[in-house]
């Protein structure tokens, strides 16, 4: 037996593996930087990089490696920027008037305010997550028996909720008869052999789980009736009966709303991940490495270039400070560059005015009882519904705890302005209402709740940026240059936006050029 067929033979896991030789264990840092200059060229150069985001730290902790002198200014009295994990004793106070909240989640329980999912193929995220020893775990996103509910829709089927798992599956039978229909009449104008269509015909019997006749009369995918499932004795259990395709047709669910994102969008097939505990585990990590660099509640207010460098302002307890160094690395979100005092270039504070911002909020709901998983069989993934709460996600950690909290809202645009709007009792209001309709157990199981409008949180001022053709081409390349010594960083400098992977990247690009043009004066 050879080594790889033993492996092939065996379920072993990766861990055992590991531990009997026949793995290589992944290398601590597979990214090594720089590609350009020698590892010394940066010994004792001075750095400052506003702020202590995933962009700004991993700034840091690159250039350190490569002997540079960083200094990290944060405006808030924590890391992690959008990466930032509600939990008890979380504050956080919005503009613009904005409630002051405390959390007060039970010990254990939180949600991801911002960032909250991995994609399988974000591997610079995951090979941070790896090299900082950041655990992680599945993050359940496509749960076929979470809910869609149309609100408001005239067909029998809105204003009821429905099993994701009914309407694909019903969906799925239908379009494949049909489809089968055509082939059996050959009425398809296709350029198709016997055989050809033969092997079509039993692929879309499968996946529609057609009858002999080639026809949908419902499927056992779909399971059984409530409280007849099969069990001893004699109780077979009861499957449940197809929805009418007219009625399918007529239930709203084709509305983008509802789109089968799980299946469709790149960035949110499975497998996705998170970190064990709460994404503010990756900036936690990186915190860690810059032990001493990073000036907490030290919000900017002023950078300029001088004849050697950069000169910044930053406010500490009260009182303007100042620093210098040869460069700076700006991570800020282009809303707070928008009102920085500056003498950056004109088309660098036009990108700054004229990029749009997602507007998106999430609240997280504390029930004293788990009743998704308990009465309706749901481990993680995702409700989607036209009312304004858009989404709930349902968490894929604590599974069969006690109490648990789930994210009430997940909501952009109109739709998370309108609630961002509304004083944090008055959002509580409308998630309770509307994912009562959902779940009816909302009203007698719900503790307490904590919300936000990325919005309206100071130093962030939106959720990511949102590029079209037209400010890509306009704004987009002017951010990927340095202007003078100051480099901007950050997912807004990516085609990742929206993403930790962004965050993550864009460090490394512009480590990789200032690194550069640093090996390029000392070859002089
Ligand atoms: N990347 C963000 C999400 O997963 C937008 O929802």
């Amino acid at each position: 037996m050879t080594r790889r067929d033993f492996i092939n033979s065996t379920s072993a896991s990766y861990a055992s593996l590991l531990a009997w030789g026949m793995l290589q264990p992944a290398p601590a840092s597979a990214l090594d930087l720089p590609a350009n200059g020698k590892k010394s060229d940066g010994k004792g150069r001075k750095v400052i990089v506003l702020g202590a985001g995933l962009a700004g730290m991993t700034t840091a902790y690159e250039l350190g490696k490569l002997g540079y002198d960083c200094t990290v200014l944060e405006a808030r009295s924590r890391s992690g920027g959008r990466v930032w994990t509600v939990r008890g004793g979380t504050k956080e106070t919005e503009l613009a008037g904005g409630t002051p909240q405390t959390c007060s989640f039970e010990n254990g329980l939180y949600f991801n305010g911002g960032a909250a999912r991995i994609p399988h193929h974000h591997q610079i995220t995951l090979q941070y997550c790896r090299e900082l020893g950041v655990p992680l775990e599945i993050f359940n996103g496509a749960n076929e028996s979470a809910y869609l509910y149309n609100d408001g829709g005239t067909g029998d089927l809105a204003n009821r909720r429905m099993r994701i798992s009914d309407y694909h599956f019903d969906m799925r039978g239908y379009t494949a008869e049909l489809l089968a229909k055509a082939l059996d009449q050959s009425s398809l104008d296709q350029q198709l052999t016997k055989e050809d269509v033969e092997k079509l015909i039993d692929f879309l019997k499968n996946e529609g789980d057609l009858n002999t006749a080639h026809l949908y009369k419902g499927t056992n995918r779909r399971g059984y009736k409530a409280k007849s499932d099969p069990g001893a004795g004699h109780t077979p259990g009861t499957l449940t009966d197809p929805y009418g395709l007219t009625d399918l047709l007529r239930s709203g669910f084709m509305q983008p709303v509802f789109y089968n994102v799980g299946d469709y969008a790149y960035e949110q097939q499975a497998t996705l991940l998170q970190p064990v505990g709460g994404m503010d585990a990756i900036p936690r990590a990186l915190e860690k490495k810059l032990i001493g660099k990073i000036q907490f509640n030290a919000p900017v207010s002023e950078l300029r270039k001088t004849e050697n460098g950069v000169r910044v302002v930053y406010q500490k307890d009260g009182k303007p400070v100042e620093i210098t160094g040869e460069f700076c690395v700006c991570t800020l979100p282009l809303p707070m560059l928008k009102n920085l005092e500056s003498d950056l270039s004109g088309t660098v504070k036009r990108a700054a005015d004229f990029v749009p911002y997602m507007k998106t909020g999430k609240i997280g709901l504390q029930f004293k009882r788990r009743f998704w998983e308990e009465d309706d069989g749901i481990y993680g993934g995702i409700s989607r519904t036209n009312m304004d709460i858009n989404q709930i996600w349902y968490p894929s950690f604590g599974l069969q705890g006690k109490k648990g909290v789930l994210i009430g809202y997940y909501n952009f645009y109109s739709r998370a302005e309108a609630i961002g709007a509304l004083p944090v009792a008055e959002r509580e209001k409308i998630a309770l209402a509307q994912g009562g309709k959902i779940h009816p157990q909302y009203s007698s199981e719900f503790e307490n709740s904590f919300s936000l409008a990325w919005h309206r949180l100071p130093y962030s001022g939106g959720g990511w940026a949102t590029y079209d053709d037209a400010t890509r081409k306009k704004y987009y390349p002017t951010l990927l240059e340095p202007d003078g010594n100051i480099y901007f960083a950050g997912e807004h400098t990516t085609y990742l936006t929206a993403w930790m992977a962004g965050a993550f990247t864009s460090a490394r690009r512009t480590v990789e050029a200032l690194h550069a043009r640093v090996g390029e004066y000392t070859k002089k």
